[in-house]
């Protein structure tokens, strides 16, 4: 079964992180995003996979190539170097998907559910479609779906005036029909193709589309306060590791409890590490504290500081930082330092929509 993964959308809620690096490569506990959604897809069955992208040079083209030795699926780019909505980028997948069923699955979204069932649900009935769904505190800045007993009555993009509070969670499941359905619809008021008026089509034309209700956590991964945490709640399912006694790789008067994940030749001196934690190759913490739901990625040096609930990327460097840093994102190549030089003095540089709080 072929499946398709939308990331060609701008992330402009996630920059300045997101100007060089697509949002779904966005690491969360040091892997990317567009990895969890492949995990979840080849669970529900997928056994190829179509990525959506901005450019068939994308970054993620780079990364993952065809994707056999890298995520052991055979991957497809489409291109949508204009992305007009969810239902323009399904219309452009139409001659990969071909006339058969289908998953699709937004690329910023991570769920701990893997949803083995919904494919097999939906493969035994004469549905259109089946959409996940899950209860939101916020109704307003989602598709929401009104249920009548167990069945979807309507779908309503981003409503003003939400009629429930279940909202479509990014993942769904459709017939080929789903094509002409698009077919029929109009851009919506944010001048967007909206999938959820093409399902909205289709019960319109007395077609059933079933809905499945999520198992556990779904994060819509948008912006920087909803990476830091997806990372916290992946982390909290690592499983307990065995205490480091004798490993080469914690010297000095180090401290580091059980959930922590270390990589090769990583180099934890008189450091406290309290998991769950993982830290990448190469990496090395001098003399800091690392707290609970942190991942550090891969050649990273840290030293004289405290870091907790956060995101550090690959190649940076944080030195001598007095205050704890906590809930932060920082990107590959970034420095945080404090040199006792005076004047005591703030030097920033600093690209767009960057964020810094004292
Ligand atoms: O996250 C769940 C919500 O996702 C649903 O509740 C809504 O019904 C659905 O419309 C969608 O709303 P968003 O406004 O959050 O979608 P967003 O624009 O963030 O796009 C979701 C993903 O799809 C993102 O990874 C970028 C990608 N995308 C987006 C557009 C507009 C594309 O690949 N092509 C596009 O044209």
């Amino acid at each position: 079964m072929k499946a398709i993964i939308l990331c060609a959308g701008k992330g402009t809620r996630l920059y300045p992180v997101t100007l060089t690096m697509p949002k779904p490569l966005v690491p969360v506990a040091n892997k990317a995003l567009l990895k969890y959604a492949i995990e979840t897809l080849t669970c529900m069955g997928a056994t190829e996979i179509g990525l959506v992208v901005n450019s068939l040079d994308s970054p993620i083209r780079s990364q993952l190539g065809d994707g056999l030795d890298t995520v052991g699926v055979p991957l497809t780019y489409i291109e949508q170097s204009n992305p007009q909505g969810l239902a323009h980028a399904v219309k452009l997948s139409e001659p990969f998907i071909g006339n058969e069923p289908f998953i699709m699955y937004l690329g910023d979204n991570i769920f701990q559910d893997k949803m083995t069932i919904l494919y097999e649900k939906f493969e035994h009935t004469s549905a259109g479609a089946a959409i996940a769904l899950t209860e939101v505190p916020d109704p307003h800045r989602f598709g929401i779906a009104e249920l009548e007993g167990d069945k979807i009555k309507r779908l309503i993009e981003k409503p003003k005036d939400p009629p429930s509070n279940l909202a479509i969670a990014g993942v769904y499941v459709f017939q080929p029909a789903i094509f002409d359905a698009i077919d029929h619809i109009k851009p919506s008021w944010r001048n967007e193709l909206e999938i959820t008026d093409a399902i909205q089509y289709l019960l319109d034309q007395g077609q059933t589309v079933i809905p499945y209700i999520v198992d556990g956590w779904w994060i819509d991964a948008g912006n920087a306060d909803s990476i830091v945490l997806a990372n916290q709640l992946v982390l909290e399912d690592l499983p307990y590791t065995p205490p480091f006694n004798g490993d080469a790789r914690i010297q000095g008067k180090s401290d580091v409890s059980h959930r922590v994940i270390l990589g090769e030749n990583v180099q934890i001196i008189d450091s406290m590490i309290r998991g769950p934690v993982t830290i990448g190759d190469g990496t090395i913490i001098r003399d800091s504290y690392i707290g609970p739901y942190t991942s550090i990625g891969e050649n990273v040096f840290i030293e004289g500081s405290e870091i907790e609930h956060s995101i550090v990327m690959r190649n940076c460097e944080i030195k001598c930082v007095d205050r704890r840093i906590d809930s932060s994102l920082i990107a590959d190549n970034t420095r945080v330092i404090t040199t006792p030089n005076r004047p005591n003095t703030h030097r920033l540089v600093l690209a767009e929509n960057s964020v810094v709080q004292f």
